[in-house]
């Protein structure tokens, strides 16, 4: 087709991030027990082979903010550092904003922002003032625009009172503000955190995430975010992607996760006089407290009010409440049990 015919505004069609059977393994020596085995494995030629990453197909549209989650050890930092071009995987494709990454680490560094939250790439000795000037200058961040960002990260990120400090005397939370700030000073279209709340307290994780989404909605930059607290993918995703063993085994809206898959609610039932013998027949009782008792229910079998109900026709009550499954719960049964197949829904019943 000739050029002038393509569809106005195609190439925001196009995914930002593409992989395609991304796989990434690492070679280790496989040393022997002790001195013997050390100096061995200096001249043996035994390798083990360790797969970080198997067949990763993510697709991440321009604007998403994606939550990349999984247990310890499942690869997503491994694959973050692929999309980044600080690995090179291998097999498979990477294409981020039309570059394949490791192949063109300059020009791919200009699009994309990083936040490792173990690791600053701040300048220990610098102030944080100058650390911010030195990145202008790799970056050739234009000077207008450098000040403007700067302004702006000064002030919603709070950094005035410390901008003269070194940043090896900065506390951790006052550095991971830094480093936003300086993942972000080039106006990158995707920033890749990767644990960016790690040991934080209640309000600078807060003051992280108010940054992340602001910088989504003013300038609908592109964000894939790993972390362990899943409150920063409540706040800040509607999509994830769980990770297990190297393999994508979730990729999907993290409503339709509870939805599907957090079949359990709790009905918590305030009794007029404590109950020490309280009994449903068939109904667990998860927690007693008198007069307070929380009763597990699965809503594909049974429903709140016909539960409510049946307490009602034994026990005299003062109030109700129901509690809908915790993410974090939700995410603790598939790291444990696998993802399978979710559950029918009750009205498929
Ligand atoms: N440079 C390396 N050499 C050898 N093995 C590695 C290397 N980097 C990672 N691995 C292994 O690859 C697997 C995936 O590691 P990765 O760091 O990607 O996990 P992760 O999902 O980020 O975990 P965490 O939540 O603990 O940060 C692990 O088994 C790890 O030991
Ligand atoms: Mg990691």
């Amino acid at each position: 087709m000739p050029e002038g015919f393509a569809a106005p505004g195609n190439r925001s069609l196009m995914p930002i991030i593409q992989t395609r059977a991304l796989r990434k393994t690492f070679r280790s020596v496989v040393r022997g027990e002790g001195l013997a085995g050390a100096v061995g494995a200096l001249f043996s030629r035994h390798y083990e082979e360790k797969v970080a990453v198997e067949n990763v197909n993510i697709s991440i549209d321009e604007g998403e903010v994606v939550g990349y989650i999984g247990p310890n050890g499942a690869g997503k930092s491994t694959t973050i550092k692929m999309l980044t071009g600080i690995l090179v995987p291998t097999s498979g494709t990477i294409e981020v904003a039309g570059i394949v990454p490791h192949e063109k680490r300059r020009q791919n560094a200009r699009n994309i922002g990083v936040v490792f939250g173990q690791r600053s790439q701040l300048y220990w000795d610098l102030p944080l003032r100058e650390s911010f000037e030195l990145l202008r200058a790799i970056y050739r961040v234009p000077r207008a625009q450098y000040r403007e960002n700067l302004d702006h990260f000064v002030e919603i990120l709070d950094l005035d009172r410390f901008m003269s400090t070194p940043v090896r005397q900065l506390s951790l939370g006052e550095r991971m503000r830094g480093d936003f700030a300086a993942a972000l000073l080039h106006n990158p279209k995707i920033v890749y955190l990767d644990e960016p709340t790690i040991g934080l307290d209640v309000v600078a994780k807060e003051a992280i995430r108010a940054f992340i989404a602001d910088i989504n909605k003013r300038l609908g930059t592109t964000v894939i975010l790993t972390t362990h607290d899943l409150a920063d993918v409540e706040r800040l995703c509607r999509r994830i992607i769980l990770i297990d063993e190297g393999t994508v085994i979730y990729d999907g809206k993290l409503e339709r996760l509870r939805d599907e898959y957090g079949t359990h609610r709790t009905l918590i039932v305030h009794l007029k006089d404590p109950q020490p013998d309280f009994d449903l027949p068939g109904v667990e009782i998860e927690h007693a407290e008198p007069p307070t008792v929380n009763l597990k229910f699965d809503r594909r079998t049974t429903t709140a009010e016909a539960l409510i109900r049946r307490v009602t026709e034994r026990y005299a009550i003062t109030d109700v409440a129901i509690v809908e499954p915790e993410i974090e719960d939700i995410v603790r049964r598939i790291y444990l049990e696998g993802y399978q197949k979710p559950p029918a829904r009750a009205s498929e019943l």
